[in-house]
């Protein structure tokens, strides 16, 4: 078996005295699609900011690509290709939609690919299209969210990491994002998705995993996490 793309063992993160992951074991191979669900405060936005670099994690192992991100800053690990949109989406709000999306491009050297690219994303968000000139901030929620993701896309990440896309977003504007997620999967995106929509997560992922107060509680193929009980009954509504 080839080494996994992202491996986390043994995960801990603490704000203080409060211990908000604990003993996280997570592991995505390339091409791989993959979920963390769990309730509110269950610690999966912490498990990102310690994967991304936003905060120390205080025990375990993160490698990727090969690499441990052991001690390493958040811009070099994007620089790997670890790019995260953050829960609450992050947009530069006084810079132009357009600035935002070539903000997503610094690192990148291909400048016609990148116009393509961004022809592209505004193809598939025609909200951007319309407000391409003007500053991100007076977008809408889901705009910015589309915006964030097209951002993130720029960076050519080769794990892209989203945190709750879905968050505030009327039903139409969770569709559009979601069927721009499964499009990016279909072309080979690795992906880690957070979610609280867990029957969304679930159907558009291949694998996840379940968090539960810090702690792993359950992983498997995300079909047959749809089709088990417990989830149903505490994640799903059922
Ligand atoms: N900056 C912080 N300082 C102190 N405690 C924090 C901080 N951020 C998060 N926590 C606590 O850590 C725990 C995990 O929070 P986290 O944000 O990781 O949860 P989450 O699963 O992302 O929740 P949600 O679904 O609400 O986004 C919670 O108990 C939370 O109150
Ligand atoms: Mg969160």
């Amino acid at each position: 078996m080839t080494e996994p793309l992202l491996d986390i063992r043994n995960l801990g993160v603490r704000y203080g005295a409060i211990r908000a992951v604990k003993g996280l074991d997570l592991h995505i191979h390339a091409g791989e699609h993959v979920t963390l669900i769990g309730a509110n405060g269950a610690g999966k936005t912490s498990t990102l900011r310690a994967l991304t670099g936003l905060i120390a994690a205080s025990e375990g192992e993160l490698r990727f690509a090969g690499r441990s991100l052991h001690g390493m800053p958040a811009h070099q690990r994007l620089r790997l290709g670890l790019a995260m949109v953050p829960e609450g989406r992050g947009v530069f709000a006084r810079m132009s939609v357009e600035e935002n999306l070539h903000a997503g491009a610094y690192l990148r050297r291909d400048p016609d690919a990148v116009a393509a690219q961004i022809d592209e994303i505004l193809g598939w968000f025609p909200h951007l299209k319309r407000r391409f000139k003007q500053p991100a901030g007076l977008l809408s929620g889901g705009e910015q969210q589309m915006l964030a993701l097209g951002r993130a896309l720029l960076s050519q990440p080769r794990l892209l990491v989203l945190d709750e896309p879905s968050m505030g977003l009327a039903p139409t504007m969770v569709e559009r994002i979601f069927e721009t997620i499964a499009e990016v999967c279909r072309r080979g995106m690795t992906l880690l998705l957070v979610e609280q929509n867990a029957r969304l997560a679930l159907q558009v992922t291949e694998r996840a995993y379940v968090l539960d107060s810090g702690q792993v509680t359950l992983s498997g193929q995300s079909r047959a996490l749809l089709d088990d009980p417990q989830v149903r009954a505490a994640y799903l509504g059922d």
